[in-house]
């Protein structure tokens, strides 16, 4: 019986929870987490905790829409559904939409800093320490905004779509996409993003071409740049 396919704005920690399991799920054999991560694969509950705070800091930050997808039964509607894939979302820009999409307030600044002071102690001291490469995950964060910064300025940028591994090869990832490609179109302005090998045929198909790399792991690995222009674009 095919499901019910349904996407929603994640609004609160608690919606947040089950993105953890999904990214640390669709995201285990990653070659560059697995490269700043290298713990994560003998201690699956420190990359659970290494998604946590990533979400957490993505929730936190300014422009972000995180957008869930759930499967529900059609024959049971009264049952929530289970989410099975997200995406992070950004309207990155300077012009008065972009900004429509920034809002900030003072207290999510102030709980930003604070998940800050939190990850910091987690990583630096707790368990989860044993897993990561500060330096390695230094250099990619590095990469990251060089090539940020390298795309037009008024841009929706995906940050993050997974999949639970359950449930690829359904269109779920091409729904997630959607949304952000139909925001981009209303707007007149690119979609972009830095695509992990995983997600390189996806893009492809929908319109999105190479405008770099990203290199990491001594230049032995790399991850493609990529945009998509609308027709104004
Ligand atoms: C990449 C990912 C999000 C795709 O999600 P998905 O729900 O499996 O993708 P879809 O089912 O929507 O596939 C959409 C299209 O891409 C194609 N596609 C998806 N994954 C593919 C793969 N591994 N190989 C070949 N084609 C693939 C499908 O055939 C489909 O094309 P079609 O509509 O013409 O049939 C998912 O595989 C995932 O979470 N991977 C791990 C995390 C990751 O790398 N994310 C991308 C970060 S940039």
């Amino acid at each position: 019986m095919t499901s019910i396919l349904t996407l929603h704005r994640v609004t609160t920690l608690e919606e947040l929870e089950p993105l953890y399991h999904i990214g640390a799920d669709a995201f285990c054999d990653d070659p560059c987490l697995n490269w700043f991560y290298p713990g994560g694969r003998n201690h699956p509950e420190d990359f659970v905790v290494l998604w946590k705070n990533i979400l957490r800091m993505e929730f936190f930050d300014k422009g972000r829409f995180i957008l869930a997808a759930t499967a529900q039964d059609p024959n049971n509607e009264t049952h929530p559904g289970m989410v099975i894939g997200f995406a992070v979302w950004e309207r990155d820009g300077v012009c008065e939409a972009a900004r429509s999409w920034q809002g900030t307030s003072l207290s999510k600044r102030l709980k930003r800093f604070y998940l800050n002071l939190k990850i910091a102690y987690t990583f630096c001291l707790d368990t989860p320490h044993r897993s990561l490469s500060w330096s390695k995950l230094n250099h990619f964060q590095h990469e990251l905004r060089t090539a940020k910064a390298g795309q037009p300025t008024e841009t929706w940028y995906l940050g993050i779509l997974a999949v639970s591994s359950k449930a690829q090869g359904q269109g779920v990832g091409k729904k997630l996409l959607q949304w952000g490609i139909d925001r981009s179109e209303e707007e007149g302005i690119p979609t972009t993003l830095v695509a992990t090998d995983a997600g390189l045929r996806l893009y492809e198909s929908t319109g999105f071409e190479r405008t770099g790399w990203l290199f990491f792991d001594d230049k032995r690995q790399k991850q493609t740049i990529m945009r998509r222009n609308t027709q104004s674009t």
